[in-house]
């Protein structure tokens, strides 16, 4: 029997992101544990305004380029045998070899401006798109990328060649090179679990929920109500022209920058004219239909866009 036709797509609701990196830890541990694939972080949470991991990806997708090697985690080795040796009259130290000058996150919860006035920064999870035009699946030579019924585009690594066109195509540059097995790697958007009628790890383990999933070609779902109906929701970078699959509520709802004078007060903290650089102009009508709804909510009136808001589990497979 043919496999139904769907789009497994994410809504990630920046309002509700803490940036603990609960969905990247547990990605880690079920995918990239091992040898060769320690710099790679199939799902990441990017502190915004900030380079993003790779470093600087967008820069090297507006310049056409790939990233390098130092735009990537170094894998350190400790030496114990040292740490006994300092056990006298220094405190014993585990010293990472080579020094660890960047890596996931780097600039963790920095953002921009310098004081709690005027401090302000969110957070995004970033992951492969499994876009709807996939720049990947086109590049490679090899026809080693491809997209299953269900949206999910995967490498098979049998078929790849390390041509690394993919690596040069993805424009959000989601795909890592393994050097030790001389093939690319992304996110599968946790098939073996969807296969099991289980959502992917990182929607189903994010403590602040903020995570939506679901089959976005199904109008009743949750991501398609969000995005299509309510229209809450947007693709990053939609310029990219990938189709992407992860949409993002825009964090509009976040507190002003405060202080006891009013206009400071109502001032918002993150610049609308960052947010519109990163998920267009579209930003300030979700402001309204975000902000309208939490006041009808906040009168006692119904909102079915704050009951999905709200509503857990907010994944379904
Ligand atoms: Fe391919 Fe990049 Fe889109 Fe993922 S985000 S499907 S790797 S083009
Ligand atoms: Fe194709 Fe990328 Fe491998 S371009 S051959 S999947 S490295």
């Amino acid at each position: 029997m043919a496999e139904k036709t769907r789009q497994w797509a994410k809504v990630v609701d920046l309002n509700k992101c803490l940036g603990c990196q609960e969905c990247s830890v547990i990605c880690k541990m079920w995918w990239t544990n091992r040898e060769g694939a320690q710099h790679m972080w199939w799902s990441i949470v990017e502190t915004r305004p900030g380079p993003g991991y790779p470093k600087d990806w967008e820069k090297r997708t507006a310049r056409g380029q790939m990233p390098e090697a130092d735009d990537y985690e170094k894998v350190p080795h400790f030496s114990y045998e040292k740490l006994q040796d300092n056990m006298g009259s220094k405190m014993p130290r585990l010293i990472p070899n080579p020094k660890q000058e960047w890596g996931p996150n780097w600039y963790d919860s920095i953002g921009e401006g310098n004081t709690p006035a005027d401090n302000w920064f969110f957070h995004v999870h970033m992951a492969c798109m499994h876009c709807s035009a996939p720049a990947c699946v086109a590049a490679c030579p090899s026809k080693a990328i491809y997209k299953r019924a269900d949206g999910v585009v995967i490498i098979n690594q049998e078929l790849c060649k390390g041509f690394k066109a993919c690596i040069q195509a993805c424009p959000y540059k989601r795909i890592f090179w393994n050097d030790q097995l001389r093939v690319a790697e992304k996110c599968i958007m946790c098939y073996p679990l969807l296969e099991q009628g289980k959502a992917p790890i990182c929607a189903s383990s994010c403590v602040a929920r903020a995570i939506f999933f679901g089959d976005i070609s199904n109008p009743s779902s949750k991501v398609s109500k969000l995005v299509n109906e309510y229209k809450v929701a947007l693709p990053i970078h939609k310029e990219y022209n990938t189709g992407a699959n992860i949409y993002y509520i825009p964090p509009v709802l976040t507190a002003g920058i405060g202080g006891t004078d009013q206009m400071a007060q109502d001032q918002a903290r993150i610049p609308e004219e960052y947010l519109v650089g990163l998920f267009g102009p579209e930003v300030k009508k979700i402001k309204n239909r975000l902000q309208n709804a939490v006041v009808m909510a906040r009168e006692g009136k119904s909102s079915p866009l704050i009951d999905i808001l709200v509503e857990y589990p907010n994944y379904e497979v």
